[in-house]
């Protein structure tokens, strides 16, 4: 007889085909009606699965992890990012954490570059002009945009993600700067023709577009503070793919409502999945370009994202050490 499966709880409705190969593999519980799992339901989960695999919508803090019982041995991310989950607390109690890094780097580079040119150059508010009825026929000054080429893009964090869009950026004909707690390999710098700024205020000041590529941690909390962002020039553009948190909110949106800065481009916000009405008030006002939380939305991307969650499970359960652990260095 074989070793019983073990209970692997799924907080969310994941792409079929990984689905059906958990149920394959594992004691899979899922959610095939999609339904967010209130607290206590994740405390349930917590206290009787060996492996919960939660995404970010769900807050996995320490409180809850101290309800965990003894079986839960495994937090397995369906996502890159880690900031749902007390890792310390996590680790602290001998539960291993392990995210999918690498398979939605070309994604949400791409949807990166997709605000970049939807924001510069109004792709949003032209595309809803038609359906309008307010298109009556070119003209030589209505709808004009800011050129893309030749301008200056500043990455604020150079890992995987900002590296994706720099190399896009870069085909583009935009001149590569960057912000990284250190430099990137010299051969990538050089590919890249990046020049690398270990001041981030001072890069805020020079540049005409920025984007934020680097991870919500502690550390990076508001790392564009109300203080940072005023460095940012009035012909500026600032641009999030990563997370909500990294920006204070309140300070760019009220920059924006002031005319400080040209425009932003944000698929993450701070207090998702709420929306501030002031930030609503502006995308309607063609100011900012907003998207729910797209950065990673391709169907092969999520599908990869499934099976790197299967690869963890499935090896940490063999006895093996996943491929994807999250470390207490990588916070
Ligand atoms: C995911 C993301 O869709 O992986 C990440 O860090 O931000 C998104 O692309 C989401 O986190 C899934 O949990």
């Amino acid at each position: 007889m074989g070793r019983k499966k073990p209970l692997v709880v799924v907080t969310r409705k994941l792409p079929d085909v990984v689905e059906t190969r958990m149920c394959e593999l594992f004691d899979a519980r899922l959610n095939i009606d999609d339904k967010p799992m209130s607290r206590s339901e994740l405390a349930e989960a917590m206290r009787l699965a060996e492996v919960l695999v939660p995404t970010v919508t769900d807050r996995i803090d320490a409180e809850l992890i101290a309800t965990a019982g003894e079986q839960m041995k495994l937090i397995a991310n369906f996502g890159n990012g880690v900031d749902n989950i007390d890792v310390s607390a996590a680790l602290g109690r001998g539960v291993t954490v392990t995210n999918t890094p690498g398979v939605l780097t070309e994604d949400t580079a791409d949807m990166t570059m997709a605000l970049v040119l939807a924001v510069a150059r109004r792709v949003v508010e032209g595309a809803k002009a038609i359906p309008a009825g307010e298109w009556t026929g070119w003209t030589p000054t209505w709808m004009l945009g800011r050129r893309i080429t030749g301008k200056r893009l500043g990455i604020v964090g150079m890992g995987r993600i900002g590296q994706a869009v720099a190399r896009r950026a870069k085909a583009f004909g935009l001149q590569i700067h960057y912000h990284n707690r250190r430099h990137v390999a010299s051969a990538i710098e050089e590919a890249l023709d990046a020049t690398y700024w270990e001041s981030l205020d001072q890069m805020l000041a020079r540049m005409d577009i920025v984007s934020v590529n680097c991870p919500h941690t502690p550390a990076t909390y508001h790392l564009l503070s109300a203080r940072r962002l005023k460095y940012l020039r009035p012909h500026a553009i600032l641009i999030n793919t990563a997370r909500g948190e990294i920006i204070d909110e309140n300070a760019l949106t009220r920059m924006l409502e002031l005319g400080e800065l040209a425009g932003a481009g944000l698929d993450v916000f701070e207090h998702e999945p709420a929306v501030s009405p002031k930030l609503i008030k502006l995308a309607n006002a063609g100011k900012v370009t907003l998207l729910p939380h797209m950065g990673s939305a391709t169907t092969e991307g999520r599908v990869d994202m499934g099976e790197k969650v299967i690869i963890n499970v499935k090896t940490f359960m063999d006895g093996h050490r996943p491929p994807d652990r999250v470390l207490p260095t990588m916070l």
